[in-house]
Order: C-alpha cells, then structure tokens, then sequence
C-alpha cells in the first residue's frame, strides 16, 4: 500500500489521521494543540506566511491561521485535506492542498516564517528522504523563521514499523544540523500509552469517559468527550514541560545555523 492510500484509508474511516481511539485523540489532539500555541505565542516571528507540513484534517492549520497572514495546509493525503479544508472553509487564509511531495509546491525561497510538523517527519521512512525534505524546508525559510516538530525521541529507540522511524534527540539534531539547522528550544511532551501525565490518567479514568469509549463510533459520544477532555486540557498543563533527557516525545523548535 502506498504512503498516501494508507493515511487515506486511516481519513476514511476516522476523519483524521490521529489516534484511532477517539477517546485517546480527544484528549492528546487538545494537548498538541495547547502546546503548540504556547510554544508560538513565545516565538519573536515574523507572521506572514506558515507551512502546515502533513496538516491532516488541518486543526493546527487553523491555529496558525489565527496569527499568520496566510496558511499553507498540504498533507500527501488528498482526502484528509478534503476534510481539513471542509473544517476550514470559512477561513479564507488556509490554503489546503495535497499532492505527492511538498517539494512541488510553489513557494518562494526564504519566504516561510514557520514550518510545523507535528508527528510527520517520523513518518518519513527513509534517511534520504529526510534529508531531502530538511534541505527544501532550510531553503524556503526566511532566515529568521523556525521549524516546530513534535515527534517522538525515545533515548533507546525501537525498531521501525512499517509507518513510522523512531529517532533519538541527538538523531534528529543531526539530520537537522546536516542541513543547516540548530536546536534553539526543546520541550518534553506526554505520550497517553506510554507516558501518561496526570491530567490524562484522571480523564480516563473519569467514569463517564469509562462509557463513552464504548459508544465511541457515534457523533454525540465523540462530541460529548471532546467536550470533557477540553476542561481536562484547559485546567492543567502537565502535559509539556522543559525539556528533559529522558522525554518519549519532544516538541523541538529549530533554526538556521
Ligand atoms: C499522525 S498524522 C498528523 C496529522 C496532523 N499533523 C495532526 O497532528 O493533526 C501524520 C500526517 O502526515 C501525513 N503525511 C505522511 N507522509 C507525508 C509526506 N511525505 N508529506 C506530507 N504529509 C505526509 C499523513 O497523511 C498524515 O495526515
């Protein structure tokens, strides 16, 4: 199966291409997104032009929409931009596209103010693949910009599966510095199934999210759980931290060297 089939068949069927479990993505999707925002709020940026690298259903497209002039939106998978753009229509400065590779895109050398990737890279299966997409992104920077990805970097790191490679911190540094990149600022992230912070321990433990999971292939359950992981989220902030060596999942922020 191809790349692109593979995230279309997970858009299908979930309409995204998070975490299968709702229950699970309700919680984290908030989370990735609070972390981000606060990460960017900090950020001395230019605000004209934002690359969403692997947008999926376009949430954090929408969040960078709020402070940058314009939005570029591309995902490899065309009906997960289908449904991002859908969410996003009434916000004229997203630009959702799809296609085989980012690097067709039209976009002027040095004129992106940021890129995110959130849990994309790690979905690049090869090293030369990843290198290739760092090098596109360091010339179509400005030079003040930044790059924000979350991704995992776990200290021992697994073996690969078939969708996702796992690199350490000092990994990605690397590849990153081999195309003209430094790490500027580094903060630890939860992970739900293997590291859990406290916040998310008690939602799921909370009796009604307990029941709703069961319900979960439904609209209302789905609505009813955003709702509550949304309180969740909203009342703590254990979830990122300053970065630690140990981390399972970091946000790492980079710019050029
Ligand atoms: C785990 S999902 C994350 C989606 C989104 N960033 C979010 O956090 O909601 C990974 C996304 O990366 C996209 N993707 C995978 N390989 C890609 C590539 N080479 N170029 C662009 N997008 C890619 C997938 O289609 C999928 O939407």
């Amino acid at each position: 199966m191809s790349n692109s089939e593979y995230w279309n068949n997970r858009a299908r069927k979930f309409g995204h291409t998070g975490w299968a479990n709702y229950s699970i993505y309700a919680f984290d999707q908030l989370a990735r997104l609070k972390a981000i925002e606060s990460i960017l709020t900090n950020l001395k940026l230019e605000r004209n032009l934002a690359l969403d690298f692997g947008t999926g259903s376009g949430d954090f497209a929408r969040i960078l929409s709020k402070s940058f002039k314009k939005v570029i939106a591309f995902d490899t998978s065309e009906k997960v931009v289908e449904i991002g753009r859908a969410h996003g229509k009434d916000l004229k400065n997203i630009d959702f596209c799809s296609g085989n590779s980012v690097m067709d895109l039209a976009i002027g050398d040095g004129s992106l103010d940021l890129i995110l990737s959130v849990t994309v890279l790690g979905h690049l299966m090869d090293n030369n693949q990843l290198s290739t997409h760092l090098h596109f992104f360091n010339t179509k920077l400005a030079n003040n910009g930044r790059v924000i990805a979350l991704e995992y970097t776990p200290a021992n790191k697994p073996a690969s599966t078939e969708y996702q490679n796992f690199l350490t911190l000092s990994d990605w540094q690397d590849a990153f510095a081999a195309k003209g990149f430094n790490l500027d600022d580094c903060v630890g992230f939860y992970s739900p199934t293997q590291a859990p912070c406290s916040s998310f321990d008690k939602y799921k433990r909370y009796t009604i999210v307990k029941i709703l999971r069961f319900f979960q292939r439904f609209e209302w359950p789905r609505a009813k759980l955003d709702v509550i992981a949304n309180k969740f989220v909203n009342d703590n902030d254990d979830y990122f931290w300053p970065s630690e060596n140990d981390d399972l999942l970091k946000i790492m922020v980079f710019k050029k060297s």
